[in-house]
């Protein structure tokens, strides 16, 4: 589908479906563009909404013929609930809700008028785009039969939004513009995630990745096994090694203007089937973790987006790849490994490896990559899942700063996370009897463990960890997420990047540089990268 904006009045409009959003218990005020739609229809609304046939609750629906006033033959009345407690979110809601009802209707083309709101203009457009087209998601590749090629004849082709003059215009259109790079970064995400895992290996996300670098300004880099065999990779190999398809680290740079910046570097777990190894999963729900590479995904989209909003800092995105299967060659329970860093560890439980291969590309980003601050993402662990449900995903890490921005954004972007401890103490239980430490803590606070393990890796760099193995993936359709893939991430990621812009938190991050760059760790990682240029340039 695609959107456009048009300087027609709503009363112009050519389209099968004029869609008005409604706020609930609010008489339309008089200057708002649904009350002059309504004087044309000779008070249409008016007597409608005075019925109390339709409550304008949030994402409530409802349909209306014009017979003749208008050029549009059909009006959809859509609910934004109470205007006092109303949000962009509520909006996007609203506007996925009504691309759902006119894609039922088996119509081609709609506009949306925007609601008379605090929010500015390009900040509704943006909202009503993102709703529409994620709303509309869905992924149709691997349908052969007649129904869903009827499907695609109905499809919704175009949502117009209506500009009264060239100001507003203007507005709109940047609004417009960001969300659709933003939506096809999710849809990117969703699609990877959704895909099944014998077409989504290692080596697919590697092409994806490469084929991104081709249409954007990216530069994209693939570390091959050979690769994190030189580099000492043990953690990421270790995983690799009971599967046939061999693991790839994936390395999006996204250097405006060819900048060599220290860059904020992003970490997405990329394991693209997770069966758990031989500690192997039970079989009920083990084909939805063809979604383990759910982080991954998001590291993906939010670099594509990046490039596309020309975003003005450095960012650098890594994905390490594997898949975790069972064979005569995979790693066992009591294995011990060695990461990058020189770190041992004892493996517990084959099935926590999401941490393993973490564990080296973080090393990697550390020694090689400098960072100014990192955050991963990752489907990382069940226990979240229980502490915090699908509403949120946690979060733990060493930036305070970086959390309160992400927690901030989480509420702009409805990709809410929720702070978990990482006390020092939480640590111990990782402690091994045979090697440095353990991939697993016990029962007890299994997400903050995971999160433990993963900071013996980040030196003194500035890290957030956010675990997103209950946001990632819903079995209940929402209105701008259908079933499966969330592409959760990537939202919250462009704005709490684009937050990380303004001047009072840059200041911050240059002390935290200046003091990493004098520690002792941050010593040892420069000699140790030098010599070690095994890039393999795709
Ligand atoms: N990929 C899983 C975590 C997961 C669970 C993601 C549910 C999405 C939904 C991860 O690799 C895993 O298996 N974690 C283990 C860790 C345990 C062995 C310490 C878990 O949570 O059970
Ligand atoms: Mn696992
Ligand atoms: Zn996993």
């Amino acid at each position: 589908m695609k959107v456009t904006v048009k300087r027609d009045k709503f009363d112009e409009a050519q389209v099968d479906v004029l869609i008005v959003p409604i706020y609930q218990d609010t008489p339309l005020e008089a200057e708002s563009s649904a009350a002059q739609l309504d004087d044309c229809l000779n008070g249409l609304l008016r007597d409608y909404l005075d019925s109390r046939d339709f409550s304008a609750a949030l994402n409530s629906t409802t349909l209306l013929r014009t017979r003749g006033a208008v050029p549009t033959p059909r009006v959809l009345l859509v609910g934004l609930g109470k205007p006092d407690v109303s949000t962009v979110d509520h909006l996007r809601q609203a506007s996925a809700s009504a691309a759902t009802a006119v894609q039922k209707l088996g119509v081609a083309t709609m506009a949306m008028l925007l609601p008379a709101s605090k929010l500015d203009l390009a900040t509704q457009a943006q909202a009503v785009a993102e709703g529409a087209l994620l709303g509309l998601y869905a992924l149709k590749m691997y349908k052969t039969t007649e129904e869903s090629e009827s499907d695609d004849k109905t499809q919704v082709r175009e949502l117009q939004l209506l500009a009264a003059d060239e100001s507003v215009q203007q507005k709109i259109k940047q609004g417009v513009k960001r969300g659709k790079v933003i939506a096809k970064a999710v849809s990117l995400a969703r699609d990877l995630s959704n895909s099944p895992g014998n077409d989504v290996n290692p080596s697919y996300l590697a092409k994806t990745a490469k084929q991104m670098a081709k249409q954007t300004s990216l530069t994209c880099t693939i570390l091959s096994q050979d690769d994190m065999k030189k580099l000492k990779m043990g953690c990421l190999l270790g995983v690799a090694q009971g599967s046939a398809q061999p693991p790839v680290l994936i390395m999006l740079d996204h250097a405006p203007n060819g900048t060599s910046e220290t860059p904020i570097v992003l970490v997405g777990k990329g394991i693209t089937f997770d069966s758990g190894g031989i500690s192997i999963k039970p079989a009920a729900n083990m084909e939805d973790m063809k979604m383990d590479m759910s982080g991954g995904a998001a590291v993906l989209g939010t670099m594509q987006a990046l490039a596309e909003l020309e975003h003005p800092r450095r960012v650098v995105g890594l994905v390490p790849a594997s898949e975790n299967l069972p064979s005569g060659e995979a790693i066992k329970p009591g294995d011990i490994i060695r990461a990058m860093s020189g770190k041992t560890v004892e493996v517990i439980n084959t099935d926590a490896e999401g941490r393993l291969v973490l564990a080296d590309a973080l090393c990697y980003a550390v020694e090689h990559l400098k960072p100014e601050r990192m955050i991963d993402l990752a489907t990382l662990t069940g226990a979240v899942v229980v502490a915090l449900g699908a509403h949120a995903s946690g979060m733990m890490g060493t930036d305070e700063d970086m959390m309160a921005i992400l927690k901030t954004s989480g509420e702009q972007t409805a990709e809410r996370v929720w702070q978990l401890p990482l006390f020092e103490d939480y640590s111990k239980q990782i402690k091994s009897d045979f090697a440095d430490i353990k991939n697993v803590g016990g029962r007890e606070a299994g997400s903050i463990t995971g999160g433990a393990f993963l900071k013996e890796f980040v030196g003194n760099i500035p890290w957030v960890h956010l675990d997103i193995a209950g946001t990632a993936w819903t079995r209940a359709s929402h209105p701008y997420i259908p079933k499966g893939a969330t592409g959760v991430g990537i939202r919250l990621l462009i704005d709490a990047l684009e937050a990380l812009l303004k001047p009072d938190v840059k200041a911050n991050a240059q002390v935290n540089v200046a003091d990493e760059a004098n520690t002792p760790s941050a010593n040892v990682a420069k000699g140790k990268s030098k010599g070690k240029a095994a890039k393999a340039q795709a």
